[in-house]
């Protein structure tokens, strides 16, 4: 059998972005493009493969960057169209693949589209969003942010309801309409001529919904995960295939059920990679996790690669919920399973959740503490913007930046920033990591471990949940450490909260 290249997507590491925060090069504050660029370096550092940034389209930042109002141009607090196309061409100078958040479910209410939409019942536009005319919101479908607020508002000037499953600043389109799609089919295009390697499909399993609007039941529901998502994202596929090179598309598929997440991406034709959100909300257990990795495994034996991750924009960080002696082991869970990791800006510094006054919130749904500035010098060198910004930041800077910044950590063999960077070089130079099967073995209570392998070559991974000593898996008796979260590897015993990885004889 003539041997086929495992795609990047599959071998290679994410690394998200979050525009805001990552490096301000205007000094306003706020994270830009020009910012990430002079930062790029410290991704290609750390062994990533591509990028993905959350949204940087024009926007009036309702949710910072998820109401989109113009698709095909940059907001002006992070540049210019030509600093994406610079960004894109300086990530593709140093091996690094470009992902751009796509926002298809909704757009901003400031969007042309939707002014004109609202404008009266009979414009060519109404049919783009879901309006409905009634005295009381057409069902009881309720938003994601809020307390139980419907998703439903009424609007002047023609008294009908639109539908919005965040804010209602963020109208959902309509894509039971066919203009809806080709229009957002053409806005994939335009970034996949600009040079991007792919997208991040925000609520990709939104852009499905029951037609009739049905009320959610009890094990169904009708306001996402709707059959008609499939061919809609297999739609969104065939245009990446529209274009040369290895394109990807990344679903959020926000859905707490593996055996539903399953089908999106194990057909082949839709998405590439889907996030799981059973793995990211899980509790700090051993048990827990063989069993949710196992049964993923189980659903994607024939076909499907699964994509890791326990971090980004929208979560408390590891190194919080899990606590931050734990967040190593964390880590080596994400870059050693069979699937394709994707880690958060800061996660690699060990930032824990930044604490924000009442008075400095600025996110609708408290999501500022993991949103918080990458510290990049060490604020007596640079200032308490922490090489961040030169200015007053959007969130405050890490408390404990001065011993987190990547300058300081990256002068420090035994810092997180070192540890990162080995775990991802040990698993780019090691098939058995990034291509190998997966299995998982057994072992002591409160230790997850498995073994991957790859044409002959066996590496076990053994984690320890606990805080305290437990049995090393007896797989693992003779073989050859080939890394630890700890300095010194006991042999026989795994320390409490140690991750190690062992080559097997
Ligand atoms: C996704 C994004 C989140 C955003 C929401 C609405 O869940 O990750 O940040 O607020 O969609 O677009």
């Amino acid at each position: 059998m003539p041997a086929t290249k495992t795609p990047w997507w599959r071998s290679g590491v994410v690394y998200q972005i979050y525009p805001r925060s990552f490096a301000d090069a205007d000094g306003d504050g706020v994270g830009d493009l020009r910012g990430i660029v002079e930062r790029l370096e410290h991704v290609r550092d750390l062994g990533a493969a591509a990028v993905w940034l959350s949204p940087i389209y024009r926007s009036p930042m309702a949710d910072f960057g998820y109401d989109v109002a113009d698709h095909t141009d940059v907001d002006p607090l992070f540049g210019t169209l030509a600093d994406a196309d610079a960004l894109i061409e300086r990530a593709h100078v140093l091996g690094l693949r470009v992902l751009l958040d796509f926002v298809p479910n909704h757009t901003s209410d400031q969007h042309p589209w939707f002014q004109e939409s609202r404008a009266s019942r009979d414009n060519p536009k109404r049919s783009w969003y879901v309006w409905r005319a009634g005295d009381a919101p057409p069902n009881g479908w309720i938003a994601n942010f809020g307390d139980q607020r419907p998703a439903w508002t009424r609007d002047e000037p023609t008294g009908e309801w639109y539908l919005h499953s965040f804010l209602p600043e963020q109208p959902d389109l309509n894509w039971d309409e066919p203009e809806v799609e080709a229009a957002m089919h053409d806005v994939l295009r335009f970034w996949l001529r600009r040079g991007v390697d792919g997208f991040r499909i925000d609520v990709a399993h939104a852009i499905g919904k029951d037609p009739e609007l049905g009320d959610n039941e009890p094990g169904r529901r009708h306001s996402e995960g709707w059959p008609s998502v499939h061919p809609r994202l297999a739609g969104i596929r065939r245009v990446l295939e529209e274009f040369d090179g290895e394109r990807v598309a990344v679903g959020e598929v926000y859905l707490l059920d593996q055996r539903a997440l399953a089908p999106y991406i194990t057909s082949g034709d839709e998405l590439h990679l889907a996030h799981n959100f059973v793995f990211l909300n899980l509790p700090w257990s051993a048990q827990r996790f063989r069993t949710v990795v196992d049964e993923f495994e189980e659903l994607t034996r024939e076909g499907g690669w699964p994509a890791w991750c326990l971090n980004n924009h929208d979560h408390s960080r590891t190194a919080t919920r899990y606590g931050w002696s734990r967040a190593r082991v964390a880590a080596m869970l994400v870059l050693t399973l069979r699937g394709t990791p994707f880690l958060y800006q800061g996660e690699e510094l060990g930032l824990t959740d930044v604490h924000v006054p009442p008075d400095a919130i600025v996110d609708v749904d408290d999501r500022d503490p993991e949103r918080a500035p990458m510290p990049w010098v060490a604020p007596s060198q640079a200032g308490p913007g922490a090489g961040f910004t030169t200015r007053e930041p959007w969130l405050p800077v890490h408390p404990d930046a001065e011993l987190l910044a990547a300058s300081v950590q990256a002068q420090d063999a035994g810092s997180d920033l070192a540890f990162y960077r080995e775990l991802l070089a040990l698993r780019a130079a090691t098939a058995a990591l990034h291509s190998g099967t997966y299995r998982s073995v057994t072992a002591a209570p409160d230790v997850f471990a498995f073994v991957r392998e790859h044409e002959g070559r066996r590496v076990l991974v053994a984690l320890n949940f606990a805080p305290f000593p437990r049995a090393l898996p007896d797989e693992a008796h003779g073989g050859r450490t080939l890394l630890s979260t700890h300095e010194v590897a006991a042999p026989g015993t795994l320390a409490g909260d140690e991750g190690r990885i062992v080559e097997l004889g």
